[in-house]
């Protein structure tokens, strides 16, 4: 399925008796999987409105292919500081480059998915919506940018270009319109579309029809209620971390999933926060609002946790005086991030001292609140009905000496496996997971609980009698307490499923030992695995580990070929654009 999706060679349907009146070329670029997943979904609106629809990832198109493209609908998320995906990088690159390709006489729309509680808000959407323009495409509609509740905007956007386009080309509507049913593609249109439809299917994420009800029935809004059937401790007391294994039971859900993909918690805000919320407000919390009864809206409804920057900037105005406009006043950004670690919504309110909002102002000030997602560490094939995570409780000591907990992974820590019934939905990742082909070589880094969808790769592997090799480089701080799951990867080197096991603990010795380190021990056997084809997965933090994990690898490349930084960076692009370097990081 890996390797379905992107080459943007799959038929439309362009060829024979019936060929669509114009293909439409639906480009992704996706980190977590939404963009990549809603970018199947309009292949499959247009394939249903009688036009033709292919799917590929931005960094597979090169300039002079999306030159000679007719119709191009960009769909591309943001992450961390407006920074593009991993697989858009390369297309921004070269869309920048000099000279410039001439796009006159492509027609194009851009959609971006972001989050507005982030700076650059759906950055990487309006840079390409500018740059297509500045090169000559011609707008088919303005750029729509969502937020982190993107289904309907997102669902809108596609509708109305696509009836767009189908209307200016004269497409025939095929019989099913409307909301594509999956598969739609292959009913409509054309015999020839066959093959289209299951390239869009496939690029959902799973096998084809299963993945769309998995998806669409269960989401934000509406998640399934899972039973929490296992909630265990893995790291050893005295752990500096406590990291937890959780087993939820799909039932009769229909979920669908690959290992790879991400499940979304919906959580509730713990009774400590918003006690102390309610005390600082002065209320008793029985108070009805718009939405229900105060301390309910607050438990249930709002990031209380987090201040929003609607809330930040209002404080400022409030309070010229308190400590937050200080901060906010010496213009430094990390500054004000330093300082508002270890401070939550509590905390500012006090700090804002008798300026601050009374429960009213406060609620319109304080975001929705979010699902959390977390990397799947089980593979279906292995625990079916089961999704298995792997989460570390975020838990520490704020500025006053009280006690900050995480929002979802304190929930979940907090509930006892067997009985508890917990919100989830499925987040779909087509583009991280094991490879279609079973011979392929991995190498999967992740320290930490980066570790989680390798543990549901090598159970995937197992149970798919996959011959390809797989090399594992793991890591935390100490061998006796964090080592989770030693067990069983200690089984998986002895039955020869985990090939090679690198581990690096960074606090065993005196000078620290990473990941990346084990990396450039072994880089003549490392770039031999490269040579011989295999698939590079990164998981984990992406502000230091990722980064320093890239520029080993870099090294490792340019060191054995030694042929220089340029060369090993275009060695990495091209894993990249092959889908052989892929990243699940945040
Ligand atoms: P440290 O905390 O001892 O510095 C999981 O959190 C592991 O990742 C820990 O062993 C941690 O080491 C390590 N780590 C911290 N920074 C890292 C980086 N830049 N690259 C790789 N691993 C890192």
């Amino acid at each position: 399925r890996r390797d379905a999706d992107g080459s943007g060679a799959h038929g439309s349907g362009a060829d024979g008796p019936g060929a669509p009146a114009a293909t439409i070329d639906v480009l992704y670029g996706s980190q977590t999987g939404n963009a990549e997943f809603l970018a199947g979904e309009v292949a499959a609106g247009a394939r249903a409105r009688g036009l033709g629809g292919r799917v590929a990832a931005l960094d597979t198109v090169t300039p002079e292919r999306l030159a000679a493209m007719s119709h191009v609908l960009v769909i591309v998320s943001t992450y961390g500081e407006g920074e593009l995906p991993d697989n858009a990088g390369l297309f921004w690159e070269a869309l920048r480059a000099a000279p410039a390709p001439r796009l006159d006489g492509v027609r194009f729309a851009v959609l971006g998915l972001g989050d507005r509680g982030y700076d650059d808000f759906c950055q990487a959407a309006k840079l390409l919506d500018t740059r297509l323009e500045q090169l000559g495409a011609e707008r088919v509609r303005q750029r729509a940018d969502c937020d982190v509740d993107f289904e309907e905007p997102a669902a809108l956007w596609t509708a109305e270009v696509l009836d767009r386009l189908a209307a200016e080309t004269g497409a025939e509507q095929a019989r099913d319109t409307g909301v594509p049913a999956p598969g739609a593609g292959s009913g409509a249109g054309s015999g020839a579309g066959s093959g289209a439809g299951q390239a869009a299917a496939s690029g959902t994420g799973t096998s084809g029809q299963a993945a769309a009800p998995g998806r669409s029935r269960w989401n934000r809004r509406n998640p399934y209620r899972s039973r929490l059937l296992v909630n265990r401790l893995l790291s050893a007391p005295g752990s500096a971390k406590e990291i937890r294994h959780y087993e939820f039971d799909l039932g009769d859900s229909g979920i669908a999933y690959t290992a790879g993909d991400a499940l979304a918690v919906s959580p509730v805000n713990g009774d400590g926060l918003v006690g102390a919320l309610l005390g600082q407000l002065g209320a008793r919390g029985d108070e009805e609002t718009a939405d229900g009864p105060l301390a309910e809206v607050l438990r249930t409804g709002r990031e209380i946790r987090t201040p929003s920057k609607e809330l930040i900037a209002d404080l400022v105005e409030r309070a010229p005086a308190s400590g937050l406009a200080a901060v906010v006043g010496r213009g430094d950004r990390s500054d004000l991030d330093a300082w508002l670690t270890g401070r939550d919504v509590v905390d500012l309110l006090r700090d804002a001292g008798r300026a601050a909002p009374d429960a009213g102002e406060l609620l319109p000030l304080l975001r929705p609140l979010q699902a959390r997602q977390y990397s799947i560490s089980s593979s279906p094939l292995a625990h079916p009905g089961r999704v298995h995570l792997t989460v570390a409780s975020v838990r520490y000591e704020g500025v006053d000496r009280r006690r900050h907990e995480g929002v979802a992974s304190t929930y979940l820590a907090d509930r006892a496996g067997g009985d508890a019934v917990v919100g989830v939905h499925l987040q779909p990742n087509a583009s991280f997971g094991v490879p279609a082909d079973d011979d392929a070589p991995i190498v999967m880094i992740g320290p930490g609980t980066g570790v989680a969808p390798f543990r549901g790769f090598l159970h995937e592997r197992a149970a798919r009698g996959a011959t390809g090799r797989n090399w594992l480089f793991f890591g935390d701080r100490h061998r006796a307490t964090d080592f989770v799951y030693e067990d069983e990867l200690t089984a998986l080197r002895e039955r020869g499923v985990l090939t090679e096991l690198d581990l690096a603990f960074s606090r065993d010795q005196a000078a620290k030992v990473y990941v990346q380190s084990r990396m450039r021990e072994r880089a003549r056997e490392l770039y031999a695995w490269l040579q011989d084809g295999a698939y590079v997965y990164v998981c984990g933090d992406a502000s230091r580990m990722a980064r320093d994990v890239e520029a080993a690898l870099l090294d490792v490349v340019a060191g054995q070929r030694g042929r220089g930084a340029d060369d090993a960076a275009e060695y990495l692009a091209g894993l990249r654009r092959a889908k052989r370097y892929v990243r699940d990081v945040y």
